[in-house]
């Protein structure tokens, strides 16, 4: 039902989870995708199993210059693109008393300042074609959060204020900026979390859904086809739950 038939769509983090999916959904629309990632292995794995629509260059999102050249790459490949997904994220387990500045500037090198160089990178083929769609995943940890993941809350709410900050300069150019905050969504990162808790964790987590189940990389990737196509021409600025009613309930 989405159409992304003549898109070209740049996907960060996009050799497995979500991103992965994103870039699987975002081709099956139609779209040919670029699928980012420093993973090259895997990412080299995705592009193959999505087809020819997939082009892919290996690329740390935290670098402005491999940005360049990864985006100039993709761009041969693929044409100018009119759709990019700020997938790529990572989990913080800090301290915030023995966190080092180093490792702030990591987690916010990843989860926030990432977003802003990859639009810089793109936005102007947006621009030129006076339409484009920016689809940022942030997180539900950007309104509620938990112990024990600092500081990935500041960086995540950071991802949301950049999405409204950006969509008001772009706007007026037919440039929409959204971002979607999924839940427990099972992929790696996430086993990743539950193995660093007690084992009844999973389950309660599980319990809190109203839906009853955790989400799949697959349940966030249709929304964000949905925020890449013209089906939400009218949607800017906004922030999309996709966390089974989770961020809902009260306790
Ligand atoms: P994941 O860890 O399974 O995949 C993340 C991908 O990003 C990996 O392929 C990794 O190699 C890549 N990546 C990490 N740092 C990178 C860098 N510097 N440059 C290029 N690529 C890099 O994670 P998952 O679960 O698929 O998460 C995707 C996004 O969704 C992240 O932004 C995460 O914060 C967010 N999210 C995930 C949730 C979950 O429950 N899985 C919940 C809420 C938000």
């Amino acid at each position: 039902m989405i159409d992304l038939t003549g898109r070209a769509v740049l996907v960060t983090g996009a050799a497995r989870g979500i991103g992965a999916a994103i870039a699987e959904a975002a081709a099956h629309a139609g779209a040919r995708v670029g699928l980012l990632d420093i993973d090259a292995d895997r990412l080299r794995h995705t592009a193959h199993r999505i087809g020819p629509a997939a082009a892919w260059a290996v690329c740390d999102i935290t670098h402005e210059d491999q940005i360049a050249d990864a985006v100039a790459a993709l761009r041969e490949e693929l044409g100018p693109a009119t759709g990019l997904v700020n997938n790529a994220g990572r989990n913080a387990y800090a301290d915030p008393l023995t966190m080092t500045t180093d490792q702030w500037d990591e987690v916010f090198g990843v989860d926030l300042k990432s977003a802003w160089l990859m639009a810089r990178a793109v936005l102007p083929d947006m621009l030129t074609a006076g339409h484009g769609s920016i689809v940022n995943i942030a997180s539900m940890h950007a309104t509620l959060t938990c112990p024990g993941m600092f500081p990935y809350a500041a960086a995540k709410s950071g991802l949301v204020g950049l999405t409204r900050s950006l969509a008001l300069e772009t706007g007026p150019h037919g440039v929409r900026v959204n971002a979607v905050s999924p839940g427990y969504i099972e992929t790696d990162l996430l086993t990743e979390y539950f193995d660093r808790e007690p084992p009844q964790v999973r389950q309660a987590a599980t319990d809190k859904h109203i839906l009853g189940r955790l989400g799949s990389p697959h349940d966030v990737a249709t929304v964000v086809t949905f925020l890449l196509s013209d089906a939400a021409a009218f949607v800017t600025a906004a922030d999309w739950a996709v966390d089974g009613g989770v961020s809902a309930r009260f306790t």
